[in-house]
């Protein structure tokens, strides 16, 4: 090929490799192919020539004209794969979590969660009032979880609690996740004869999930039946335990009418705090804590315990609840999500346990 003509598709192609879009590559386009582009110029001049160097210049320029086609088509096609691959990463989205920093080793290599230690604050408080600890299965029956506890079948209180039901069992009712802790109520009085004075703290289920609510949290319950409790027990009890785990001597207790199907009567317990500023202690305004009531004649009856002999009080509250009011939590999320930086903040030494002079 002619050397002009060889200068002209280096020039070309040059300029090609050089154009980083399909913009620029179009404008290499028209400057040679174009109307008044180059390589239309010398196919334009051809008729100028002399028949015979006409034939072999019009052949050349021809084999050019398709050279450079073919190379402009296939810049086209890798640039706008590099276009593509840009969109998709600019348009990536990062789904997966950032790292978490990981465990310290030595000795701070552990610490007690709060949910952890405000279990051992109640075992300790409770314990120093008498009372033991009671265990059930999380996974319950339905005549444990409602029917026994004077919850009948359509009672609203079934579906207040969103139960997560387990697959049917041959000829009987579908199991439950236990929906509070009372069902051990009843475990515990078909298993014990009275006096009995326990506290339950355990896992408990619901279908509910946002800031203040998981599907799995934790209760504890209370239950004392003797011959002779009375309301006065209940109520000294409650107001002790929670002074002292709050550690405020002259914390605001209120008792207030309510209902539950399993005590009567039933009274829900509110504390004194501030509206406006989270503290507890003062400020004029209530918050409700826990539910509580004399035991139902229905429920020892259910239990197997004669309701003309014994009597007593059980109360159940949420320990996420109390744990986040002790220590300015604002969201529940996190107790389950096992983030050390919300752990060293929040959790405690396992070399400082709880002891009753850490209470009011
Ligand atoms: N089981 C109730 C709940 O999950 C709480 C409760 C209220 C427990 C009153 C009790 C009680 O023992 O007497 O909401």
């Amino acid at each position: 090929m002619a050397d002009d003509l060889d200068m002209l598709r280096a020039d070309i192609e040059a300029a090609m490799a050089g154009a980083e879009d399909l913009r620029a590559l179009d404008a290499v386009r028209v400057a040679a192919l174009g109307k008044s582009g180059q390589v239309t110029a010398l196919l334009k001049g051809l008729g100028a020539l002399p028949p015979d160097e006409r034939r072999a210049r019009g052949a050349e320029v021809n084999v050019l004209k398709g050279e450079i086609e073919r190379a402009l088509e296939n810049r086209r096609v890798m640039l706008e794969a590099f276009a593509l691959d840009a969109r998709l990463a600019a348009e990536r989205l990062d789904v997966s979590l950032p790292p978490r920093p990981t465990p310290p080793a030595g000795p701070e290599a552990g610490s007690i969660h709060p949910i952890s230690r405000t279990m051992e604050e109640l075992i300790a408080l409770f314990g120093a009032m008498g009372f033991a600890v009671a265990e059930g299965p999380d996974i319950e029956g339905d005549w444990h979880n409602f029917s026994a506890l004077n919850i009948p079948d359509h009672h609203p209180a079934r579906q207040d609690h969103d139960t997560f039901y387990l697959t049917a069992q041959e000829g009987g009712r579908r199991p439950v996740l236990r929906t509070h802790t009372s069902p051990v109520q009843i475990r515990t009085m078909l298993s014990q004869e009275p006096p009995i004075r326990v506290i339950v703290p355990g896992r408990t289920w619901r279908a509910d999930h946002d800031a203040t609510h998981s599907p799995m949290f934790h209760q504890v319950e209370g239950l004392v039946i003797g011959r002779d409790i009375h309301m006065g027990h209940l109520k000294g009890t409650l107001v002790d335990f929670l002074r002292a785990f709050f550690g405020i001597a002259d914390l605001p207790v209120r008792f207030r009418a309510s209902y539950f199907p399993f005590t009567e009567p039933s009274m829900e317990v509110d504390i004194g705090w501030s509206r406006k500023t989270g503290e507890l202690g003062q400020g004029g305004d209530w918050l409700e804590i826990l539910g509580s009531g004399m035991v139902h004649p229905k429920v020892l009856a259910n239990a197997g315990i004669d309701p003309r002999m014994w009597q007593g009080f059980a109360f159940g509250m949420g320990i996420e609840r109390i744990t986040m009011l002790k220590h300015g939590i604002p969201d529940l999320r996190p107790f389950y999500e096992a983030d050390l930086r919300w752990l060293r903040h929040y959790a405690t030494s396992p070399l400082s346990p709880f002891t009753l002079h850490d209470a009011a």
